[in-house]
């Protein structure tokens, strides 16, 4: 499974980064207003420290506009994907823009029906928002899970993409189900690491390595 930080902190990315299990990044119009720095700018610096597939989605609602901002994008860093919305002009602009090569994300995908559209139309990856479903009592991982079974049924090269993770334990299903990618925000990523268990167990292999060390310089000064 792939991870992916869901972010446009550079902070974070770096320190993502740094982990050694970071296989890309999404980031979204909220996620980037949120860090208040030009658009354009934060997306190259994402890509250059990155070694992997940063998603930069348009604001235009309509198709003429998504191609525009898609074309452009794709044309700042080998490594950005365009993201579009997945609603009937984004799955035209899929198609005409993974058409010329293009990389897409189609995001805001909450059923199954849609996830079958936007692989018809060539998509790279597919986001289905698993948090967002569960926030109005619907199972967020159902959907994934039928969108893995849809994929795996037709072959379609179409990728899994698990957003809109709220937990560790959504990152565990997701990967049960079969997503190819998830994406957290780096707090769930950071949370990923904790067991009260591996704490405990430092705790002790440490104070017996003392203990042993005091009675070894104990036996010397004898
Ligand atoms: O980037 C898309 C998605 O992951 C957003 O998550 O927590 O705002 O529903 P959230």
């Amino acid at each position: 499974m792939k991870f992916f930080l869901d972010t446009a902190n550079i902070k974070d990315i770096r320190e993502g980064q740094a982990m050694g299990v970071l296989d890309g990044v999404t980031t979204n119009p909220s996620l980037v207003a949120k860090e208040g720095k030009p658009f354009k700018e934060t997306v190259i610096q994402i890509c250059e420290i990155v070694n992997g597939p940063v998603s930069a989605e348009v604001t235009a609602p309509d198709l003429e506009g998504m191609l525009e901002q898609g074309r452009s994008y794709a044309k700042w860093h080998r490594n950005v994907v365009v993201k579009l919305p997945t609603t009937r002009d984004g799955v035209k602009g899929c198609k005409t823009l993974a058409g010329e090569g293009i990389r897409v994300n189609m995001t805001l995908c909450f059923s199954a029906s849609q996830a079958l559209l936007v692989a018809k139309a060539g998509a790279t990856y597919v986001s289905p928002f698993v948090g967002r479903l569960d926030d109005i009592s619907t199972s967020g991982m159902t959907v994934v899970r039928e969108i893995v079974q849809i994929y795996r049924n037709y072959g379609y090269p179409t990728q899994v993409l698990a957003a809109s993770l709220r937990h560790p334990m959504h990152v565990v299903e997701a990967a049960l189900a079969g997503a190819h990618v998830g994406t957290m925000p780096f707090k769930i990523l950071e949370m990923m690491f904790h067991h009260p268990l591996t704490d405990v167990g430092m705790e002790r292999f440490a104070k017996d390595w003392e203990k042993a060390n005091l009675k070894d310089l104990e036996k010397a000064m004898k």
